[in-house]
């Protein structure tokens, strides 16, 4: 398809919500770059995020994640997926509106938990009742990522290429 972006498209959302394989997708529909916030962080500091907060604290993981995403944001229009805290953010919020376009991934909790429950690599997810804590992070988060611009369901019903057409609908 022969698209011309003219920001970079942010994919924000909670963790499992299908940024990155979306973002891959989203992509490649629209011939420009992909880059994911979390794996730029782990390249640049060749720590796996589960080691980067257990070593050096969420906090830093934090500032690491804002510098990226800021950087991200300069280069040539493409697609970012972010990590699903970053949106949480004053700052990372204020860059990626003046910068981007935010469009928040919706999904439901169920579908949220079948994609990360057993799965290692979310320190946030690393508590006694992992269920529980995706469940009051959604509660918590979802009124915020409600402010991004662009809203697009991506519910257990919907295929990666589905919700890919539903976010180009949108730019
Ligand atoms: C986080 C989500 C993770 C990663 C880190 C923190 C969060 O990314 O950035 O573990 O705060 O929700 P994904 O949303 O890609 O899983």
């Amino acid at each position: 398809m022969s698209y011309r972006l003219k920001k970079t498209v942010v994919l924000v959302g909670m963790m499992g919500s299908g940024k990155t394989s979306v973002g891959r997708e989203l992509a490649r529909a629209l011939e420009a770059e992909f880059v994911d916030s979390d794996e730029e962080i782990v390249r640049a500091s060749s720590y796996e995020i589960p080691e980067l907060f257990s070593r050096f604290g969420e906090v830093y993981f934090r500032e690491k994640e804002t510098q990226v995403i800021l950087r991200l944001l300069k280069g040539e229009p493409r697609i970012l997926s972010t990590g699903g805290g970053a949106w949480m953010n004053h700052a990372n919020r204020i860059n990626i509106t003046r910068l981007g376009l935010a469009v928040w991934l919706k999904a439901e909790t169920n579908l949220l938990w079948a994609r990360v429950k057993g799965k290692s690599g979310r320190p946030l997810l690393a508590t006694d009742n992992p269920y529980q804590t995706l469940r009051e992070l959604c509660d918590s988060r979802n009124p915020v990522y409600a402010r991004a611009p662009v809203h697009v369901a991506a519910f257990s019903s919907h295929s990666v290429a589905d919700t890919v057409r539903r976010v180009i609908d949108e730019l």
